[in-house]
């Protein structure tokens, strides 16, 4: 990956994480107006649950429409099939119903969960077939993970898999319970990630407000992983107070 500079994102700070999501759906509106379908990559996450749902209603609505966009995602259980509780598409077509019309017009692509290099080299030749990510949604994980890739992924890294930090598989208990927490998973790598045109981070609670300040003051470094969306140059990060909370309010004043 050639050497970036660092670059300060645009930070919105809101009242309640609703506004947020309204940003980020603006953004989704605007993309169904180009002369192409526009391929969206979505996060999964309670960072997103009321978004898709919202969502929903808009491709109801026909606000956002069906035939613009083709949806892709971040990353996957490994093993997972779209019916399994727990995984992201099933996630993703639960909270989102259109995404289960979607997938059956193969205008939903999934990841491949099985993880093989062949089907990872398949699925980045495909996103790149579809005209590249236009829009990549994100969420951070209070580690500072950015998908799955955990602290210490390096910067350069393309879908792989991925065994998972025990912060990671704690947040995760409630979504398997009473089953364990998968180890392992298929995710879009740091490089994968930065390669979209616009990149949208939203982060929302008291609980990421740690890892949203390292992500923006801290250490450009693959120690936090979220950190390298600073070298995206085209991305902006969407918070609700809580989360911002750990940032000072010059640096929140300078970036607002
Ligand atoms: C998960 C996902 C990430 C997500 C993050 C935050 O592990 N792999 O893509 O952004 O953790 O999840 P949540 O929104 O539930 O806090």
């Amino acid at each position: 990956m050639p050497q970036r500079p660092a670059t300060r994102p645009e930070v919105r700070i809101f009242e309640q994480a609703d506004a947020a999501h309204e940003a980020a759906l603006a953004e989704l509106r605007q993309l169904g107006n180009g002369p192409q379908p526009a391929l969206v990559s979505f996060a999964t996450g309670n960072t997103y649950t009321a978004m898709l749902r919202r969502l929903h209603e808009e491709m109801q609505g026909g606000r956002v429409r069906l035939d613009r966009l083709i949806a892709t995602h971040l990353d996957e259980y490994c093993g997972f099939t779209a019916d399994q509780r727990g995984g992201m598409v099933h996630e993703l077509i639960s909270t989102c119903p259109s995404f289960g019309a979607m997938l059956q017009r193969r205008t939903f692509v999934p990841v491949p969960s099985d993880g093989h290099e062949a089907s990872l080299a398949g699925h980045e030749r495909e996103l790149q077939r579809l005209g590249g990510v236009q829009l990549q949604l994100l969420g951070i994980g209070r580690n500072g993970h950015l998908a799955f890739n955990e602290p210490g992924t390096p910067f350069e890294s393309g879908f792989h898999v991925t065994a998972l930090a025990p912060t990671t598989r704690e947040d995760a208990r409630a979504r398997f319970t009473p089953l364990e927490v998968p180890t392992a998973a298929v995710t879009a790598g740091i490089a994968t990630i930065l390669a979209a045109r616009r990149l949208v981070l939203c982060a929302f609670g008291s609980g990421k407000a740690a890892a949203v300040r390292a992500m923006l003051l801290g250490e450009v470094s693959p120690q936090c992983p979220a950190s390298a969306i600073r070298l995206h140059g085209n991305a902006v990060v969407l918070l609700d107070r809580q989360a911002a909370a750990q940032l000072d309010a010059a640096a929140a004043g300078a970036m607002g």
